[in-house]
Parts: structure tokens; sequence; C-alpha cells
């Protein structure tokens, strides 16, 4: 009997005597029909080149396949393309075992959002969740069924480009946005044909590289691992996340895709992780060039030894694993154990009940775009960014101005406007522009529009024009920043000013108008040394890469139809020499006295102060709001109990708006120096104008646990710090005493 009836035999008995969820049985069933070539074939993916992420390498996609050789593949999608592909899996091959599609679905799939930098400045859970549950509803449509997200990479890099794809420097912040967005990607039942499987990487602390440099060394302590860059994956595999991906750089010597320790011992012994790793793009044949590994085979040894289940296009695991395996240089039941957990979420996805569940034309075609995914993304991108200044009340701009000058190389993009990492998003028209946007709310004849220059060329031909514009005008907008190419990955820099010669541009245009209001909009992925643009403008709006609707956002909010309410979660520095710089750094052995700053032999510059440009947690709104009233419920803590801190929020300012409520403690003295301060919880409200609301967190000894010295996570006796703040730029009044 063909192997195939036999599968259908074990499947229909499993479904029948209902062990349709018991899919380890089901597993279990089809590895006994495997060979080792077709248990290595699920270790193997190739890219469908549909869309390039990576080096491209040379696959015959058909063939490896037919041969049983191959078990997914990315960057191949739409119900036609994985049509095709999925039919030769599942009609010709010995055991019709269906493959697995995944795409970078980073921050949309079709509709795009703002970048997720921008994202987690909305500190919005349920945003965040809302736009991952509409990507995974736009990719599903399209027969993928896998996304290499959420990146949990928590940088304190500005100069690092994948800075864009995080959520910014926080522990506590970047694990509850790694829970939001694989809750968005995965929902709540992966058998649903709307939901993909999440994927948390890269695993770990690719964030941490030297100098911000895209793939470079990475050294620290296991303390710095264990209480800073791991928390967010713990966060990713207590949220469920069905895959990992380990990373391209090394981590004290030992890349992290053939890193026994993470991978093995933290991921699988301590957090029981069940799911599958997969490696970065051909990271493990970067074991050769990290030299770590001595030639190809000996890469692929390593990888699997080390806890990699699959090679993402690198070939190796197809040419070399059967080889290793048969001379126990690699133990068999490494490989079942990597098909198995392969296999298991094929399982998950209900791949093997319908191989062709994602495949669905009409769903494809109704799907992309929907009105509700265009409103909640222009809702989000308004969300996400953030007002860093509004000197002299110059936003939100009133709609009689008479003339408004637009001036800069972004104000008609639509090409940038999505970000890096923008999947299937399309730069040819769909995204809408500043210009666009604001068209919505101006009479065409009262706005005035010059390009002004280019983002990075240096060609100053435009200037005059703009001066000659701004001058006319009654307020300026200026529209400028980065490219989506100068973030991402391989787009780290060293100089953090805006590109080319438009601070040039904002330098004359002030000249021209000094006592004009002026207004930066900002696109960018990563934080910007703007000092100099603070003395020259007087409102700066941080857009980052708002996606689809970002110049529909970005108008509702220069207009006041929308009230700003981002807040950052990273740092914006003086400039480049002070990185890396983060709010909770450590208070060191000679801190700068509040009361004399300019005492010496401290720990301090002689150039610039020790505090940054903007810190993390800072965002201005159109009003204003007050703290007032904080209490404690009780003054000390027990290891058993709780404590609850308040404060009563009240909006004094003349428009409704969303107040993001921070709260912070520290622990003043620990067996090892701990951070000044860690935000531990947060609470975004709305008030309305003269409205009032107590905000309470609850806090318990879960909040203030750590890793010591000897690599012991729990909470030591003592006194603590505690405030509840709008950003992390307050002094501590308050303390409470945990008990023994
Ligand atoms: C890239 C990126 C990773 C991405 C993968 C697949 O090199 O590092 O984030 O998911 O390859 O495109």
């Amino acid at each position: 009997m063909h192997f195939k009836s036999q599968l259908l035999i074990i499947f229909t008995i499993c479904s029948t005597i209902g062990w349709s969820q018991n899919y380890e049985a089901k597993v279990d069933s089809l590895m006994n029909l495997m060979t080792l070539q077709e248990k290595i074939g699920q270790t193997v993916m190739y890219s469908g080149r549909w869309d390039q992420t990576g080096p491209i390498v040379g696959t015959d996609n058909g063939r490896y396949i037919r041969e049983g050789n191959l078990g997914a593949m990315l960057n191949a999608f739409t119900v036609k393309g994985t049509r095709d592909l999925q039919k030769i899996a599942v009609e010709e091959t010995r055991l019709g075992i269906p493959l697995l599609f995944g795409y970078d679905v980073i921050h949309g799939h079709r509709t795009i959002f703002p970048i997720n930098l921008a994202l987690s400045a909305s500190w919005d859970l349920k945003m965040v969740e809302e736009s991952s549950r509409i990507a995974a509803e736009e990719a599903s449509a399209e027969g993928l069924h896998w996304t290499f997200a959420p990146m949990v990479d928590l940088s304190r890099e500005p100069r690092w480009g994948r800075i864009s794809e995080g959520a910014g420097e926080d522990v506590y912040l970047g694990s509850q946005m790694a829970k939001a967005y694989i809750k968005g990607f995965q929902g709540d039942d992966l058998s649903k044909s709307n939901t993909i499987l999440a994927c948390a990487k890269h695993y770990v602390a690719y964030g941490a590289a030297q100098a911000g440099r895209d793939y470079h060394t990475v050294n620290m302590g296991e303390g710095e691992l264990r209480n800073v860059y791991l928390p967010p994956f713990k966060a990713a595999v207590d949220a469920g996340v069905e895959t990992f991906m380990s990373a391209f750089n090394e981590l004290n010597g030992v890349p992290t895709s053939g890193n026994k320790f993470t991978l093995r011992d933290i991921l699988r012994d301590e957090w029981k992780f069940k799911g599958f790793v997969v490696s970065d793009y051909t990271s493990i044949n970067e074991l050769v060039p990290h030299g770590f590994a001595k030639d190809s085979i000996d890469a692929a040894r390593i990888g699997m030894n080390a806890g990699v289940d699959m090679d993402m296009v690198g070939k190796l695991y197809h040419h070399f694993l059967e080889d290793l395996v048969k001379e126990g240089k690699v133990p068999e039941a490494y490989v079942n154990d990597a098909c198995r957990r392969i296999l298991l979420a094929k399982f998950k996805l209900g791949l093997f009940d319908d191989p062709y569940r994602y495949i669905d034309q009409d769903r494809e075609n109704n799907t992309k775009y929907k009105d509700e995914f265009l409103t909640k993304a222009r809702e989000i991108a308004a969300a996400s960014s953030v007002l860093l200044q509004n000197k002299n009340e110059a936003l939100p701009l009133s709609k009689d101005i008479k003339k408004i000058a637009f001036i800069g190389p972004l104000v008609k993009d639509e090409y940038d406007i999505i970000g890096n990492w923008a999947a299937k998003g399309d730069r040819n028209g769909k995204a809408v522009s500043i210009f666009e946007g604001i068209s919505e709310y101006l009479n065409p004849n009262h706005i005035l529009y010059a390009k002004g220059c280019e983002i990075l060329k240096d060609d100053e031909s435009g200037f005059e024009e703009a001066i000659s514009i701004s001058k006319q005008a009654d307020a300026i907008v200026l529209v400028m920043g980065e490219g989506h190419h100068m973030s991402g990955e391989a787009a780290s820099r060293t100089n953090l000013k805006i590109p080319g010669i438009q601070p040039e541009l904002i330098k004359k245009i002030r000249e021209a108008n000094p006592n004009k209001k002026i207004t930066l909009v900002l696109m960018n992925g990563r934080p910007l040394n703007l000092s100099d643009e603070v003395n020259l403008v007087d409102a700066i709006l941080e857009i980052w890469f708002p996606g689809t609707m970002g110049g529909a956002a970005t108008a509702d909010l220069l207009f006041g139809k929308v009230n700003p309410s981002g807040k950052l979660t990273v740092t914006f520095p003086r400039n480049v020499g002070q990185v890396p710089i983060y709010y909770n750094m450590k208070n060191t052995g000679r801190p700068i006295p509040d009361d004399n700053p300019k005492e010496d032999y401290k720990s301090n510059y002689i150039d610039v102060p020790n505090t940054p440009l903007f810190v993390f947690g800072h965002g201005l709104s159109y009003t204003t709001f007050n703290y007032s009233d904080f209490k404690l419920s009780s003054q000390t803590l027990n290891s058993k109990g709780t404590i609850e801190a308040s404060v009563t929020v009240t909006n004094t300012g003349s428009m409704d708006g969303h107040e993001i409520v921070q709260l912070y403690i520290h622990d003043k003295v620990a067996s090892v120096t701990r951070p000044i301060k860690e935000l531990k919880g947060f609470q975004k409200i709305n008030l309305k104008k003269g409205e009032s609301k107590t905000v309470t967190f609850k806090i318990s000894v879960e909040d203030l646990k750590f890793y010591n010295s000897k690599m012991e996570y729990g909470v030591e006796p003592g006194e603590f710090e505690i405030a509840i703040a709008p950003s992390s730029d307050f002094r501590f009044e308050h303390t409470f005493k945990l008990l023994d």
C-alpha cells in the first residue's frame, strides 16, 4: 500500500478517535514512516525569490521539493505561487508532507503600519496586537503560514539600523510588546486559517552589536544578558511563540547560531521552549567566517548540535546532515527532534488536515487593503508619532492660515514613508504622502510647496525656491529625515544628524524667517542628533516611517484632529559621542551631584551634559497633564504581598488627550548594582479636558526580581524608591521597604 494511503488511514483513525488535538501521536506515526533523508528535508528552507532579503542563493525549488529535500520556503506567497509549490509537495512526493511558507511580515503585509520602533512609541498594546492581527489577516490570505516577527532585540544603539525594527531600550516595555505582537499574529487558535506562526528574533543580544555596527561582535556579562537582553525572549516563550530565530552575532566568542548555552541550556532546558528554531539567513554558514567552524560541513554539525532546527537558505543541512549523522558526528536524535518540532507546527496550523487551507483566491482578493485596515493604520500611525517640541504653540496648525509652506524631500514621498521591512507594502502610489494628507485639510491655493533638496545629495540648487516660498508663507512645515534604506538591516550610521544638506536648508529657512513659526516633521528609523534643530524650529513632530496611511495621520496631528500622545521608547542623544546612553544606566561611584552639576572629578563629559536631548518616555501633547496626590498603600512589602501605588492625573489643558502614565522603581542597594530607575508598569489613559483619573499600579516581589552575581533570580530585602511619572525625567520622592 502506497505510503500516502497509509498516512491517510493513520490520520483518519487519529481524527475519528478524537486524537485530532493529539498532534504528538500523529507526528510520531508520520516520523515512523520517514527516512533520515526525508526528516532532514524538513529542516531545510529555501527562498522563493519573490523578494530578496539576503544574498540570493540559487535553488531549484521544484526539484528539491519532489525529492523530499525541502520543508519550508521564505519569500514565496500569493495564492497562485504557494498553490503551485504546495501541490508539488503534497501530490508529487512520497509522503505528501506540506510545505511551510514564511515571510518577513514585520509591520504589515500589504497595509503597512508604522515601523516597530514607532509602534512601540504608542505604548498601546492593544494597537500593537491589532496591527499584527491585520498583518496576519493579509499575509495568511496570500498563502503565508509564518512570519519572521516580532523582532524582540532590545537596543540602546541608535547607530544600529535595526533599532528601527524593535521596541527600543527598555526590558519591561519590550517584553510587553513581544507578547502583544505574538497574540496578534498567532491569535488564540493556530488551526484557524487567518493565524500565522510568530517568530521571536534575533536570539540573542543582536542589538548590542559593538559600535552599533550591524552583525558586529557582542560581549557582555551573563548578568547583563539575563537581566536585560533575554527577558523579552522569555516573554515571547511565555506568550506561546511557536518559533525562534537564531542570530548572526557572536556572543562572548560563541556565535548565536552555534551557541549551545543559549539554544539548549537556556531556551530548551530552562525555559522548556517546545517550538522550533530557524537560523537567520545563512547564519549557520557564517560560523566559518566567524572562525568558529573550519568549513561548511563543520558549520552544519555545530548548528544542529547547538540546537538550530532549520537552516534558512544555507544549504548546509540539505547537503551535509545525512553524512554527519551516519558518521556519528550529529546524533540522529537531534535530527528527529528538529523534524518533530517542525511537523508539529505544521499539524497545529492544520496543514495535514488541509494543505490548501491558506489558499483561497477570493479571500486573497477581498482581504488586501480593506478599508477597516487602512482606517486602523491611520489611527495607529497618529498614536505612534511623538511631539518632541512645541514652542510658541506652533502646533496644531490652524486651517485658517492663509499660506502654509511645505518644504523638504519627504513632503510628497510615497516611497520611503512605509519604512524598511515593509513586506509587500506598495511604494508606488498606494501610500498617502504628507502632501496628500494635508490636502484634505487645506484649500490648494493655501499650500506652497518646494522640495528644497534631496535626502542625501548635496545639491543646493533647490534652496532658492524653498527660501522664496518660505518667505511668502504665514507658517512653515519642513518634512525631512532619512531614506527608508538608511535604517533596518545592514544600515548602521556613525553620524546621527539629519542626513545630507537638509540641516543646512533648515538653517537658511530660519535665517530667512526669524519670527515665523516653523515645524519640523521627521521621518526616520532611529534616534537622531537634533541638537541644532531644537534651537532652529518651534515644533518637532517625530512620525518615524508611519506607513501606508502616514500622510493622512500626520495631517490629522498637524491640524489637531488627533492630539499627539506617543512617547519615546529610545533615548535621543545630544550627539553620537554620548552613545550608548539610555534612561536606566547605573549611578557609578561618582554621579554628578544634583546641587553642583559642575563639580569636578565626577562621571561626566567636559563638553556636553550627561543628560540626553530627549529622554525615554518623553512626548508632548496639545494639552497638559498634572500629576498629584501620589499614594502608597503601604510603606512595606513582604515576599507574599503586594502594594499599590496610585496618582491622580488631571487634564489641565484645553483639549482631550491620551496620557501614558509610567511606573518606575529603583532598588537602592543590592548585591549587584541596579539601574538608577526601571520601568515596571504603564497605563495609557484618555482624559477629557478638565477630567481627572486616579491611576493605580500593583507591585509585587515579581516586579523586583533580578539575577545576582551567582545567576540566582530573586529579590533582596531593602529600600526601594518608587515614582509614577509622565516620563523617565523625574526625581524619586517616595520609598517603600521590602521586608525579609
Ligand atoms: C534577514 C534578517 C531577518 C529576516 C531573514 C529572512 O537577514 O536578519 O530578520 O527575517 O533574513 O528574510
